[in-house]
């Protein structure tokens, strides 16, 4: 088993996921576990995470769907054979596409859901007992489980009313998650990014919004905060 400590990043692409990787990374998260569906894509962002991060990383990729359970759960098996359990688990996965209202597919709808909620239950399923282990065994670790989330619960998009929904039931859980755990030392939360992100935006760009990550990562302890808006 590799030491050092490991995030697992599930929805690893060129945005936020990128930008969260790198700066983990670069502040000690020395393994790094990216999962997403497309193998090309995942190569990308391990030269790129390599390429960015001066220190020595070491990157496992999985492509995988989330929504996928057995396959999701064969990668998990494997990257934690490697690296042990994450101490940070951050989840990042979700399809930013318009829905349009009554006119887009229940399939369509179903599969969002899995992937922003039901793929969300089963990670925490399985690691939100060991993170609450760790708290309880290492003083000085910061077990936490973060999710991407966005200001659409409260401010529903018609145009995208099928993430709306999902991103509504995934705070609701993230919620269940914190109000339960948060008391046994893990730090749950989630990101609102509150707008398109592009790395054009002055406010809601990847690097920045990676900062704003990190940043209440590392304030969780003294200052516990269930989210942050961006
Ligand atoms: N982009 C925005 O404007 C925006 C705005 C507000 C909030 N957010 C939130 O930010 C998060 C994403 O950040 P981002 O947009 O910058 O994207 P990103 O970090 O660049 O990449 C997210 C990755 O998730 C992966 N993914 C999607 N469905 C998946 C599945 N079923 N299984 C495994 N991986 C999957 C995709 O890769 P594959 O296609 O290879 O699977 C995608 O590249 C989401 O929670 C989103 O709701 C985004």
């Amino acid at each position: 088993m590799s030491p050092g400590k490991t995030l697992l990043v599930l929805g690893s692409g060129p945005g936020i996921g990128r930008s969260v990787a790198s700066l983990f990374a670069s502040k000690g998260y020395t393994n790094l576990v990216l999962i997403a569906r497309r193998a090309e894509q995942l190569e990308e962002e391990k030269k790129v995470v390599l390429r960015t991060v001066s220190s020595q990383v070491n990157i496992r990729t999985y492509a995988t769907d989330v929504t996928h359970t057995h396959s999701l759960l064969q990668a998990l098996d494997d990257a934690d054979a490697a690296f042990g359990k994450p101490e940070v688990v951050f989840y990042n996965a979700a399809r930013v596409l318009p829905s349009a209202l009554l006119a887009h597919p229940v399939e369509d709808v179903e599969y969002d859901f899995k992937i922003n909620v039901s793929a969300l239950y089963v990670v925490s399923q399985r690691y939100i007992p060991h993170l609450v282990s760790l708290a309880n065994a290492d003083a000085s670790s910061k077990p936490a489980f973060i999710v991407t989330n966005s200001a659409l619960p409260h401010h529903p998009i018609p145009q995208l009313f099928n993430l709306s929904l999902v991103k509504a039931a995934q705070r609701n859980l993230a919620q269940s998650l914190n109000l339960t755990y948060a008391s046994e030392g893990v730090h749950i939360g989630v990101i609102n990014v509150a707008g398109q992100v592009s790395p054009e935006d002055k406010v809601r760009n990847p690097t920045r919004i990676a900062a704003k990550t990190w940043e209440w990562f590392e304030g969780a302890r003294e200052k516990p905060n269930f989210e942050v808006v961006i």
